[in-house]
C-alpha cells in the first residue's frame, strides 16, 4: 500500500495502517454492508475491517470489485483486515480459511489477518470446511485442544506464502501476549480490542507500547449500548471544537496512538466519522476523557459461548 497521510507504522517498519477504518460487523440487511464499504471508500477511508464470522465477505467482495472497476481506487490503495474464526485454529485449517476469505473478498492478499479470539473450538465439519463450531447437547461450542502457539505458527506461514502482509491478534489480554511473545518469530502487529472512553485500557496500551504492538479499538462508541454519545464531558469538548461526540472519541483514540474502526451502515454517519483530521484535542481535553474510564465492557464472548473470558 502507498503511504497516505494519517497512518501508523507497523512493527515490521514497512507497512502502515490507516488510523481510522470502517467496521463491518452486523450489516444484516442484504446490500447494507456493501453500500457502506462503497460510501466509505468514496469518502476517503482506506481501511476496511472485516471477519469471516460476520458472514458478509462475499458482499464486501462485490462492492470492492465495483469500486476498483471505477478505476480511481486500486487494491494497493486500501488496507484490508480480516480475522480467523475460533473453529478454524487447527494447523490444517488456518491456510484454508484464509484462502476462503480471500476468495470471498476477491482479493489476492490481506493487509492484516488476525486471530479473532484467544480461544479454539472444535469444527462442526470433519473436513473443516465450515466455520461453524461443534456444539455439545446444550448448544455450547466445544473447546478444542489447540494452543495459540500452533495457530500462530500457521499465521506466520501465511506471511511467507504471500497471502497476508501482516498478522496480529484480537481480544488478547496482557497474559495472552506475554506468552505469545515467548515464541513468536513474527510479533503481532496489532491487537484489536474494545476501547472507548468508558474502557480506556491503560494497562494493555502500556504493555503494547513497550512491545511494539499497536492497539486497534473496536466498538469505539460502545456499540450504542451505553450513554457515551450523551456524556456531558464529551459533549462539552465536542461543542468547543464544533465537532460531534463521535469525532471527539475517535480523535482521543488517535492522539493516544490507537487505530479505530467505527461501524456504521448509515452514509451520513460514515462520512461524519471520518471527519477528524482538522482539529486537535488539548492535554486538558485528553485528561478529561481519560478520567471517564469505568472499565465498562460492551462486547464479551457471550453471544457465541458462555466462557467468561474477561472475568
Ligand atoms: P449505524 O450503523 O446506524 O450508524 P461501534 O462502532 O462502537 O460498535 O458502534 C456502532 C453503532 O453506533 C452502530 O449501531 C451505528 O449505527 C452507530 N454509529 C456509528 N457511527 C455513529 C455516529 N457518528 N453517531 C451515532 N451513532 C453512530
Amino acid at each position: 500500500m502507498s503511504q497516505p497521510q494519517n497512518t501508523f507504522k507497523l512493527n515490521d517498519g514497512v507497512h502502515h495502517i490507516p488510523m481510522i477504518g470502517l467496521g463491518t460487523y452486523n450489516g444484516s440487511k442484504v446490500g447494507e454492508v456493501g453500500n457502506a464499504v462503497k460510501v466509505a471508500l468514496k469518502s476517503g477511508y482506506r481501511h476496511i475491517d472485516g471477519a469471516a464470522i460476520y458472514m458478509n465477505e462475499k458482499e464486501i467482495g462485490h462492492a470492492l470489485k465495483e469500486v476498483f472497476a471505477e478505476g480511481e481506487i486500486k487494491r494497493e490503495d486500501i488496507f484490508y483486515v480480516s480475522k480467523l474464526w475460533n473453529s478454524c485454529h487447527h494447523a490444517s485449517l488456518v491456510r484454508k480459511h484464509c484462502e476462503k476469505t480471500l476468495e470471498d473478498l476477491g482479493l489476492e492478499y490481506l493487509d492484516l489477518y488476525l486471530i479473532h479470539w484467544p480461544i479454539a473450538f472444535e469444527n462442526a465439519d470433519p473436513s473443516g470446511v465450515t466455520i461453524q463450531p461443534l456444539k455439545d447437547d446444550n448448544g455450547e461450542p466445544i473447546l478444542a485442544p489447540i494452543s495459540i502457539r500452533e495457530t500462530w505458527q500457521e499465521m506466520e506461514k501465511l506471511v511467507e506464502y504471500g497471502l497476508v502482509k501482516s498478522i496480529g491478534v484480537s481480544n488478547f489480554n496482557v497474559q495472552n501476549l506475554v506468552d505469545l511473545l515467548t515464541y513468536a518469530k513474527i510479533k503481532p502487529a496489532i491487537n484489536q480490542v474494545e476501547v472507548h472512553p468508558y474502557l480506556s485500557q491503560p494497562n494493555l496500551k502500556y504493555f503494547c507500547d513497550r512491545n511494539g504492538i499497536i492497539l486497534t479499538a473496536y466498538s469505539p462508541l460502545g456499540q450504542g449500548k451505553c450513554d457515551l454519545l450523551s456524556n456531558e464531558t464529551l459533549k462539552s469538548i465536542a461543542d468547543k471544537h464544533n465537532k460531534t461526540v463521535a469525532n471527539v472519541i475517535f480523535k482521543w483514540l488517535n492522539q493516544r496512538g490507537i487505530v479505530t474502526i467505527p461501524k456504521s451502515s448509515n452514509p451520513a454517519r460514515i462520512i461524519e466519522n471520518f471527519n477528524i483530521f482538522d482539529f486537535q484535542l488539548s492535554n486538558e481535553d485528553m485528561n478529561n476523557i481519560n478520567s471517564l474510564n469505568s472499565n465498562l465492557r460492551t462486547c464479551t464472548p457471550a453471544n457465541f459461548c458462555k466462557i467468561p473470558l474477561f472475568d
